[in-house]
């Protein structure tokens, strides 16, 4: 599948087959993408623990996040708790030198000089307050936004889960004090049609994107709108007719109550 089309084709899926396990080659292809995103300071601190739903233990799948998760967490047969840890910050001074090792970062025959008095003690100093949301928690969408790509193109589907009680699910996993999740993502095949109803509302380009000034709308080309219709980047807006009876028919096979939200 081409880039431009899984970006378009790349929904969140909320009907997932609970019954058709997930290839571990698959996961694996999604945290290579996830590993190769780009971090501030090349700190690597987006990590992921993986969860099979077959193997975990009722303990841990109990304390999933529910209430926001509910049905989406139950039909998951992978859920991926993306999380920080927070003591990759403490390593940030060799991870600015193996960029400029390996000749990514810094120029001039003195990189070594201005990376050691100046660079590195700026990180180092910074180093607490950057394990805080904000520039990190950025690295780990990117991550996140990367492996879900992947997993578009290699036919599944994911729908990324908050919870308001994300200690309770680090105490039931055993994550160590110093690390943080920040979302779960269900991951399997799509119970759903690949268009799960259309493309998802957005607001309009104009108001998300300025061009050197505030009151500047970002000029859309309509030209080029057309070219990513044809890229399949850009596709028919959701609600596709016979959605509903797509949600009807997927609520009635998996035995779903009358109403659901989450
Ligand atoms: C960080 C993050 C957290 C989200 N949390 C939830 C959630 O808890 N439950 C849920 O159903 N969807 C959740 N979503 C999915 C969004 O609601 C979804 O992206 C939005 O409805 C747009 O739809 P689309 O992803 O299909 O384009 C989350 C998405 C993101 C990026």
């Amino acid at each position: 599948m081409e880039l431009f089309d899984a970006i378009g084709s790349r929904r969140s899926f909320r009907f997932l087959d609970p019954e058709r396990p997930v290839e571990i080659e698959k996961i694996q292809k999604m945290l290579e993408a996830a590993r190769l995103a780009s971090h501030f300071g090349n700190n690597n601190a987006a990590r992921a623990l993986v969860v099979n739903r077959a193997t975990a233990s009722e303990e841990q799948l109990d304390c999933l996040p529910s209430p926001v998760g509910g049905y989406q967490i139950q039909q998951a047969p992978i859920i991926i708790l993306w999380y920080i840890e927070g003591r990759a910050m403490d390593e940030a001074a060799q991870r600015l030198t193996e960029l400029v090792d390996v000749g990514a970062l810094g120029y001039g025959e003195g990189r070594y000089d201005e990376l050691n008095d100046v660079l590195a003690p700026i990180m180092t100093a910074a180093s607490e307050n950057m394990k805080a949301p904000g520039l990190v928690d950025m690295d780990l969408g990117q991550a996140i936004a990367q492996a879900t790509l992947v997993a578009i193109a290699e036919g599944l589907g994911c729908c990324c889960q908050g919870s308001a009680n994300w200690q309770r699910v680090e105490r039931a996993f055993s994550l160590p004090e110093s690390c943080r999740i920040v979302v779960a993502q269900t991951v399997g095949y799509p119970a759903e049609s690949r268009e799960a109803g259309g493309q998802r509302p957005r607001l309009p380009f104009e108001t998300l994107f300025q061009y050197n000034a505030m009151d500047t709308p970002f000029p859309r080309s309509a030209a080029v709108v057309e070219e990513l219709k044809e890229k399949r980047m850009i596709q028919a807006p959701a609600k596709l007719p016979g959605r509903e009876e797509e949600i009807e028919a997927l609520r009635l096979k998996y035995n779903l109550p009358r109403n659901g939200m989450l």
